[in-house]
């Protein structure tokens, strides 16, 4: 993916701003979004808040129509600063305090995910305000976080707990399924919408919401798989359920990853061994936080050209673990260059940490004008 500022604008903004830097650009939040939408069509969107709460994200999607998949008060509170219609917004945290559900039904949010009995208790008492969906696991091999490990009954369990919860007289009005996040195919997806065909075509009472969760892929290799073909054999799968089903989706990984860069620089260099080591004004403490949290690895380059040498990149923390890549080729360089992240805007400003007291990133919003490739700050 071509990245959306070019080396001259980098630097600009690192001389304005100072590093270290996270600009997010909503123009690309848009592409994303739209991308999605061509390659799903019929299904509506809640965008993951949790992948990268960021107002200027919200606001963008609010503007193309997306509603928004929340799973904390935090979360409910964010939207509703920016007016987002309750009916838009699901709440899908499987496990959650009453007073979570409290805040969510104030705010106006009625449907909710639920998993387990236990869970399904819970809801006894606001069971003629709410609507649930049942979310059923499907484990994935390829997925590089694996969600059905921790949330989600059997499918062979769905129509008992469907059972028990009309006895309760809760309202279960649909499934969800999350095969888990940057899936490597689309093989579980697949599988799991056939399995919840299966449920819905065989359960006595009407099932009219499908709720095919996360899981799209972005390219961190900088291979161009394009989401159209990835998504083919899902729009196949999409056609076994049933028509007046209403299909929707909780993307937060596809819109927001390619959205954002960073813009670190260099505050150290020493030679430890035969390797150089270069240390960050941001790292796994930070913006980088993904590394760890979400096991993902980010393009990373520099501006400079030069003979490509192995060396360590390291983030600012005291702590031995703040080390952002091993053996990464880059040429050499000196304190104060600027190393950029890309396709960084997902599971990374959302995960960071205030660790060492060190502040985190700047997080800058632009909104590129497409075609004369004018900045515009939004914030
Ligand atoms: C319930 C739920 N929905 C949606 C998402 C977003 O998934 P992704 O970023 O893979 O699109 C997550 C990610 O953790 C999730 O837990």
């Amino acid at each position: 993916m071509k990245p959306f500022l070019s080396n001259e604008q980098i630097q600009q903004m690192a001389d304005h701003y100072g590093a270290p830097l996270f600009i997010v650009d909503c123009d690309q939040v848009r592409k994303q979004y739209l991308a999605l939408q061509e390659a799903l069509p019929g299904v509506d969107f809640f965008y993951a808040v949790k992948a990268f709460p960021n107002d200027a994200v919200i606001s963008t999607l609010k503007g193309l129509g997306a509603g928004f998949d929340l799973a904390t008060k935090g979360e409910v509170d964010q939207v509703q600063r920016h007016f987002v219609n309750p009916r838009e917004t699901i709440h899908t945290h499987p496990i959650k305090k009453d007073s979570e559900i409290k805040a969510a039904l104030r705010f106006g949010c009625t449907t909710f995910v639920v998993d387990n009995i236990a869970e399904l208790e819970k809801f006894v008492k606001y069971r003629h305000r709410v609507g649930l969906l049942l979310r059923v696991s499907f484990r994935s091999e390829t997925a590089k976080v694996d969600l059905s490990r921790k949330f989600g009954c059997s499918a062979d369990k769905a129509m008992q707990l469907i059972h028990r919860a009309q006895q309760m007289g809760i309202h279960i009005k649909g499934l969800s399924f999350h095969v888990g996040s940057q899936s490597a195919t689309p093989a579980t997806h697949v599988q799991a919408i056939e399995a919840c065909a299966d449920i819905i075509n065989k359960c006595p009472i009407p099932l009219n919401m499908l709720d095919i969760g996360g899981g799209f892929p972005v390219n961190y290799d900088g291979s161009t798989a394009d989401i159209y073909d990835f998504c083919q054999p899902i729009r196949e799968a999409l056609k076994q359920i049933p028509k007046d089903v209403h299909i929707i989706a909780e993307p937060g990984r596809f819109i927001a990853a390619p959205s954002a860069m960073t813009i670190s620089s260099v505050v150290g260099k020493a030679v430890r061994g035969n390797t150089t080591w270069y240390y960050l004004d941001d790292g796994v403490y930070g913006s980088y936080s993904g590394r760890l949290f979400d096991h993902a690895q980010y393009p990373i380059r520099t501006l400079k050209s030069g003979e490509l040498k192995p060396c360590v990149l390291a983030g600012p923390t005291c702590d031995s673990i703040d080390v952002i890549e091993e053996e990464i080729m880059l040429p050499e360089l000196e304190i104060g260059d600027l190393v950029i992240g890309e396709m960084m805007g997902a599971y990374t400003a959302a995960t960071a940490t205030d660790f060492n007291s060190l502040e985190r990133a700047k997080i800058i919003e632009i909104n590129i004008v497409a075609e004369s490739g004018h900045l515009k700050i939004v914030g």
